[in-house]
């Protein structure tokens, strides 16, 4: 039996790397008044179909949805931020004008061609910030997703940011496109030939040689700006200036889902190869009202948490386990072993120390070795004769220094 393609198991020497980026995370999200919510797995199709868009890959090729026993259509969630919007209108979470901060890590689930850096099941960390309109929302977004990379030592990173400005603009932008790209439809690929009809700002984003050709004397969206739209990309770049965030203008940059508008961005590493992007995000301010919910302007983004691991082990070498502090040893009788199990709970609860024993009965030599390979700090012995008395052994294994102590002395166990 082997694992589903495109999905992965985290295994125990790689989870230190993991629990970095989650301690981060947290004490992150923390410094900015984030808090955490969890959001179910599976949700109803349509939260997904409704808000990232019929026309989106995600939704048209790479759902995971299926009916279940009672005849509804569960996807395995894509990505957050519907989910997220969904449970915020339930939950009443912006009520009364108030702003809600809120992050997220866990599993999603993409049916796409798995290649480094690209899985079925992978990981997002993501923010979202609810309620605001103002571009002082775009740059806490902003701010929270560059530190954190910054955080995380992650060097060979960009941010690229474009604006998607208001849907009445982004129609018309639309209506320029599809003029100008129907004048190039034999040169055009056959997916952009689709997206002509269905989704043409995707053109923009396209891979194919022949389309990122055209794509160079494309028309862009800055020039067709209004006044609203201009006015808040504006504001956000100059407040980028001001926190000395480098970034760079990506007129091309149209993003994988339709709930956008106005600020958009991605962050690319270039340790990455082909799936570079380690996350986006940007305004969503109409998801509320597609949910049947009052006008709330938002901003998000999420992050890859596969990618960025790659990305850290790229840049530096990932920390190893935290060693033991302490490996106590019991061997040939019973009382010996008994011993062993309730001071080991001792140190545990009472000192707080990691605490590994034996569990297989093996001789003293060979449970002297195994601490010596975990890398212990020292090594307690309560053998047959110490277990008869209220002593112990009190090894330390850099000096090789070996002395016998009460057991009943937990705070002078380790001084010598
Ligand atoms: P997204 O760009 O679709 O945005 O995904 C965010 C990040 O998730 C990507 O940059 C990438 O690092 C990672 N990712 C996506 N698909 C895969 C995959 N198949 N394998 C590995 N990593 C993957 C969103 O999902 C939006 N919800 C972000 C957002 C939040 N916008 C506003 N708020």
């Amino acid at each position: 039996m082997q694992s589903i393609r495109g999905t992965k198991d985290i295994l125990p020497q790689e989870i230190a790397s993991w629990h970095a980026i989650e301690n981060i995370i947290r004490s992150l999200t923390s410094q900015y008044g984030y808090q955490e919510i969890r959001t179910p797995i599976m949700e109803y199709a349509e939260v997904f179909k409704r808000s990232v868009g019929e026309e989106t890959d995600i939704v048209g090729k790479e759902m995971y949805t299926f009916p279940d026993r009672g005849g509804d259509d569960i996807t395995l969630r894509p990505e957050a931020t519907a989910s997220v919007v969904r449970a915020a209108i339930q939950h009443n979470l912006t009520a009364q004008q108030q702003i809600a901060r809120l992050y997220y890590v866990g599993p999603f689930f993409r049916y796409e061609r798995p290649q480094k850096g690209r899985q079925r099941q992978f990981h997002q960390f993501g923010s979202e910030l609810m309620g605001s309109a103002t571009p002082e929302a775009d740059i806490e977004i902003l701010s929270l997703a560059y530190d954190f990379v910054k955080t995380l030592g992650i060097k060979s990173h960009e941010l690229n940011i474009n604006t998607l400005a208001t849907p009445t603009v982004r129609t018309q932008f639309k209506a320029r496109l599809v003029e100008y790209f129907s004048s190039f439809q034999a040169e055009l690929s056959e997916d952009s030939k689709n997206r002509l009809t269905t989704n043409p700002l995707r053109i923009l984003d396209s891979k194919n040689p022949a389309d990122k050709a055209l794509c160079e004397q494309a028309p862009t969206l800055i020039e067709m700006l209004d006044s609203e739209s201009k006015d808040h990309f504006d504001a956000v770049i100059s407040m980028l200036d001001g926190l000395s965030i480098p970034y760079t203008l990506n007129p091309r940059l149209v993003r994988g889902l339709d709930y956008y508008s106005h600020t958009v961005f991605e962050i690319t590493s270039t340790s990455l190869g082909s799936q570079d992007a380690l996350g986006g995000g940007g305004r969503y301010d109409y998801l509320f009202e597609h949910f049947g919910g009052k006008h709330t302007p938002c901003i998000g983004f999420g992050f890859g948490m596969e990618r960025l691991l790659l990305a850290r082990s790229a840049d530096q070498n990932i920390e190893q386990l935290p060693s033991s502090d302490v490996y106590v040893i019991g061997f040939e009788t019973s009382e010996s072993h008994n011993a062993v199990i309730g001071f080991a709970h001792e140190l545990r609860t009472k000192l707080g120390k990691t605490v590994i024993t034996d569990v297989q009965q093996r001789s003293l030599k060979s449970q002297m070795k195994e601490a010596d390979k975990i890398g212990v700090k020292h090594v307690i012995i309560i053998g047959p004769d110490e277990a008869r008395s209220t002593t112990c052994i009190v090894k330390h294994l850099e000096t090789g220094n070996q002395y016998t102590k009460q057991r009943s002395d937990m705070e002078g166990l380790f001084t010598e």
